[in-house]
């Protein structure tokens, strides 16, 4: 009887074993950016506001927010920020009010753009981890090869961080 049981035991590690890890590597490839491996936190729509932003080119307005360890750390002002400070900024077009010249609102989205913080795994980047994402997918590796440039190029005096908390 004890045999039994440990035979049964035994088969249901197995088959649990066998549908773990399928399941772990679906989960992996999906919704996480080429290179970092960042994905869309959870919850971020309710986190608090950083401050804003705007790209002529693009003719975006933005609105960059953060988790609690980035808005501690951005009203602080020391730097570096610290490990799991995620910052996530969303894009808009910038869409004039009919009939009211001058006045703008956001329209439809553009982008969610993504910084994690983890000196560790991404200490070839400055310590951030970088993802950019339309319609929630995340956009191609060469993209993501782009990120770190360009942020290193303008903001290395600020942790490679451009926003400033507005007051
Ligand atoms: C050509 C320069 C450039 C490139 C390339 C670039 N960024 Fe930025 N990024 C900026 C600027 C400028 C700001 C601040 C203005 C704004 O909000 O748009 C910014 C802001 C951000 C922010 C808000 C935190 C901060 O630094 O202010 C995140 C998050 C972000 N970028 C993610 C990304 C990701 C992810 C990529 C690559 C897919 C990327 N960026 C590529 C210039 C760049």
């Amino acid at each position: 009887m004890r045999q039994n049981l440990k035979w049964a035991l035994a088969a249901l590690m197995v088959t649990c074993a066998a549908t773990a890890v399928p399941l772990a590597a679906s989960l992996a490839d999906d919704g996480a950016s080429p290179i970092f491996g960042v994905r869309i936190p959870e919850g971020y729509r309710d986190w608090k506001l950083i401050a804003v932003g705007q790209e002529v080119a693009l003719n975006e307005l933005r609105g960059v927010l953060g988790n609690a360890r980035a808005v501690e750390a951005s009203q602080g002002g020391a730097l570096p920020f610290p490990d799991g400070t995620v910052f996530v900024k969303l894009a808009w077009k910038h869409v004039p009010v009919e009939g009211l010249d001058g006045a703008f609102v956001s329209g439809s989205p553009t982008t969610v753009q993504i910084m994690v913080k983890d000196s560790a795994k991404y200490a070839t980047t400055g310590g951030w981890g970088f993802g950019r994402f339309i319609d929630g997918k995340p956009v191609d590796e060469a993209q993501h090869r782009t990120c770190f440039a360009c942020h290193e190029a303008h903001a290395k005096d600020h942790d490679f961080v451009f926003t400033r908390y507005g007051r």
